[in-house]
């Protein structure tokens, strides 16, 4: 296959030709993102039609990412042997249980939640929003900036969909109680959480609202501030964390969410 030698092309004397066209005609951005990496999910690949480079980088660039490409090849071939589906995921979680637990029951001290228990739809999106910096984007948010760098040992995708057919083996554990509030009261507030949550607590896949029940009530609270405080759900792309953020902006104060979260013990 005859590859395009563009980039022996020699630069014309003095730049680029002065072409208007060529000024203003957008450029594909993906060899050189304005973004940090992994800071966006689907990095606009349109520019804002700055000045057209020259031929020279992003061929250079193109060679380097066919290199790329030929190295990921490889890898994949010499990974042939390497555990797939639930075994890597228990392989994987490895990693995860020195926070989590080997139960996945959680770990107060550590701020780790329990997740087993939690359906994978919702598992798979939480750890796709830390690996895209979408969840824990904030730098105020020290507990989810303990979590998003854990997401770098999940490298591919599979490996994502890998842990999380792990985790879903594992059997919700009850949690202690914790905080001190007022179930009485948290019932009247939890109402309006059914819309999503279910009066259950067992969320619903069709409006993207994970279950609540089971969640550690510390962990409630928590992340009700988080999202009260703007820590959690502003980001731009994370658009149900927005929703999230828009119904606890009706909670009061931490009392009122430790109401709830006391209301959600009983479920
Ligand atoms: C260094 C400790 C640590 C390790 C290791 C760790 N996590 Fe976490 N994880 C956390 C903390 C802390 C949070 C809570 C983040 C927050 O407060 O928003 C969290 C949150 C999560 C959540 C979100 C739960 C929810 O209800 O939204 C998932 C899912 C998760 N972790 C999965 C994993 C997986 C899978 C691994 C292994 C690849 C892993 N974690 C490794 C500390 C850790
Ligand atoms: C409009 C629908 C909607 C309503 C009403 C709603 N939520 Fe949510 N909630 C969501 C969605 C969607 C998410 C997932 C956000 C994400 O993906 O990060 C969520 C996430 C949460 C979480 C975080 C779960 C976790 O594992 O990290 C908690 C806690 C929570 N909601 C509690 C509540 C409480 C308490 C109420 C009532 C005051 C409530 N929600 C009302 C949609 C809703």
């Amino acid at each position: 296959m005859q590859w395009p030698t563009l980039h022996e092309r020699p630069e014309p004397a003095g730049g680029p030709p002065d072409n208007p066209l060529a000024r203003t005609r957008p450029t594909l951005a993906i060899y050189r993102p304005k973004t940090p990496r992994g800071s966006d999910l689907s990095p606009n690949i349109f520019t804002d039609g700055g000045p057209v480079r020259t031929s020279f980088k992003p061929l250079l660039s193109r060679q380097v990412l066919l290199a790329l490409l030929g190295g990921l090849a490889l890898f994949s071939g010499g990974c042939a042997a390497r555990l797939t589906g639930v075994a890597r995921g228990q392989e994987l979680w490895n990693g995860c249980a020195p926070c989590h637990g080997a139960d996945a029951s959680g770990n107060q001290s550590l701020a780790a939640p329990a997740i087993a228990g939690l359906p994978d739809w919702y598992l798979q999106r939480q750890l796709a929003n830390f690996k895209a910096g979408i969840r824990a984007y904030h730098p105020d948010d020290f507990t989810g900036l303990h979590m998003r760098p854990m997401t770098l040992m999940l490298e591919t995708p599979e490996d994502v969909a890998a842990v999380v057919s792990y985790v879903t083996t594992l059997t919700a554990v009850t949690p202690a109680a914790t905080v001190t509030g007022d179930a009485a009261k948290g019932k009247v507030t939890y109402a309006l959480c059914t819309a999503c949550h279910q009066a259950d607590g067992t969320g619903n896949q069709l409006l993207n609202s994970p279950p609540v029940k089971k969640l550690a009530d510390w962990y409630v609270v928590a992340q009700l501030e988080k999202f009260k405080a703007g820590v959690r759900g502003t980001h731009p792309q994370d658009a149900f964390g927005q929703q999230m953020r828009a119904m606890s902006m009706t909670l009061a104060d931490t009392q009122a969410m430790a109401d709830v979260a006391a209301y959600i013990n009983s479920l």
